[in-house]
């Protein structure tokens, strides 16, 4: 197994209680992994650490073998790409322009786009089905839309790694499925690691290799979704009582909440 994100005893603060602590995890080069865990448990926290907009006051993040401070900005840019909770679009861009966006971490200064980066772009923009869009403005298109779209931004990246927060919040069930149907598809098929937090317990088990569940800032369990997805875990986490059901052998489980 390869780690392509490798976190060594991580602890970080914004002021004085630590927000997350002694996080130690492996992630595997070409994974899903979904990090579940409670409202205000440090899930953004941990995904903003490893893209390096925040620093951990302890220990070390290691992105595809190197020291993350030892990356420079637009290296690491073509490493990791981001689309963050409810990233806004201030102006009127197109939605062309919005994923052209994304080729920034590939041009030198001054530099402007050339041919080869509009066709990544058109390249991503079609695997997210989004060309047909494309003169559209970024304010007016839905929000399952847009959130191709940001992934699209995302991909032009060519990035080894996708990090996505809460990427299926505000969007209904059928677009949930779209969203998470891509990003499968950019795994499988592309081996970009996915790693992204939801707060959706069944599409997490239904999606992913392995999740990471945080409780209070620290890891509670990370393993494969059968192994952490036990009525226990839920319980102790989220304070709740479930019934874990599985329809068949080769099915994940998913949980139902019971009657109080
Ligand atoms: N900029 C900040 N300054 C100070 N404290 C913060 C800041 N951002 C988050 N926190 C605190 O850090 C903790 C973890 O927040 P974080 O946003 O990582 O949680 P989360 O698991 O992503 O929650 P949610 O499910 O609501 O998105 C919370 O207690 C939150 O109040
Ligand atoms: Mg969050």
């Amino acid at each position: 197994m390869k780690s392509i994100v490798g976190i060594n005893k991580l602890s970080f603060k914004y002021d004085k209680a630590d927000i997350l602590k002694h996080i130690s995890l492996d992630v595997e080069q070409g994974s899903f992994l979904s990090i579940l865990g409670p409202n205000g448990s440090g899930k953004t926290t941990l995904l903003k650490n490893v893209c390096n907009l925040l620093k951990p006051h302890n220990g070390s993040i290691l992105i595809d073998e190197k020291d993350i401070e030892k990356i420079k900005y637009k290296e690491l840019a073509q490493i990791i790409a981001v689309v963050h909770q409810g990233t806004d679009v201030q102006f009127d861009f197109s939605v062309f322009d919005v994923v052209m966006m994304g080729r920034f971490p590939y041009l030198k200064r001054f530099q402007s786009e050339g041919k080869e980066d509009v066709e990544i772009v058109e390249n991503a923009m079609k695997s997210t089905s989004i060309w047909e869009l494309r003169e559209k403005s970024i304010n007016e298109i839905s929000g399952g839309e847009r959130q191709r779209v940001l992934i699209a931004r995302a991909l032009t990246q060519q990035p080894k790694v996708l990090l996505l927060d809460e990427p299926i919040s505000h969007l209904d069930i059928k677009y949930q499925i779209e969203i998470l149907d891509l990003c499968k598809r950019l795994n499988k098929e592309q081996n970009i690691t996915v790693i992204t937090t939801l707060h959706d317990i069944n599409m997490a088990s239904r999606y992913s290799d392995y999740i990471l569940l945080l409780e209070e800032g620290r890891i509670r369990e990370m393993d494969t979704p059968e192994k952490v997805l036990t009525e226990k875990n839920i319980e102790d986490v989220y304070g709740i009582k479930v019934d874990l059901i599985k329809r068949n052998d080769n099915e994940r489980p998913i949980i139902i909440p019971k009657n109080m």
